[in-house]
């Protein structure tokens, strides 16, 4: 089984993670829990997203940038979920081995993550907060997919991003 945790506050208003998001529903074996819409309120069950993640050989955090991080109901999910005894610690195996792909989509385009850009760092240096998550956990790191420039990246190159994520959930799937 594939998890895919999507979190977009504003799903109805979104462009490129909706695209994506479609790219991939139809799939067999694949589970898209959509976090804003099943916690409004943020009160999360961690035993239910647990026993999603226990079931699930491949896990997806599929989001737009926020601060450059995580939307916040995601950030709590981390919080709530990955916790100790579960996720790392003492018994903390239940994520050991599971790969971890991330898919984020960015309001910069590659211009703008440079030093003299608007977002003044490269993107790669948002990256480890992520990255260490997953492997505190023991999880497996996938090299993410990242869609720069949501706003004006063209339908088609949008559209060739929304291929390469099902293409590569199907290769995981098998
Ligand atoms: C609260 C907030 C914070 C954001 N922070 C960033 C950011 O740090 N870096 C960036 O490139 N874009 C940032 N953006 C732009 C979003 O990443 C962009 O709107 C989103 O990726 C578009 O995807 P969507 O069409 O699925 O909504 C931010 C947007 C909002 C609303």
């Amino acid at each position: 089984m594939i998890t895919v945790l999507f979190a977009h506050p504003y799903p109805d208003r979104s462009r490129a993670n909706s695209r994506l998001l479609k790219a991939i529903s139809d799939l067999d074996q694949l589970e898209i829990r959509s976090l804003y819409e099943r916690y409004p309120t943020f009160d999360i069950d961690v035993e239910a997203e647990q026993t999603a993640l226990r079931v699930s050989h491949t896990i997806v955090w599929q989001h737009p940038m926020y601060w450059y991080s995580v939307p916040g109901l995601l950030k709590h999910w981390f919080d709530k979920v990955l916790v100790r005894g579960f996720a790392y610690g003492e018994g903390g195996v239940h994520l050991l081995g599971k790969r971890c792909l991330w898919v984020t989509t960015t309001g910069g385009d590659l211009t703008a993550f440079t030093s003299g850009g608007l977002h003044a760092h490269s993107f790669s240096s948002f990256v480890p907060a992520i990255e260490q998550t997953a492997r505190f956990c023991g999880m497996e790191w996938l090299a993410p997919i990242i869609v720069h420039g949501a706003h004006k990246i063209s339908d088609a190159a949008l559209d060739n991003h929304a291929l390469n994520y099902r293409n590569l959930l199907q290769s995981l799937g098998r």
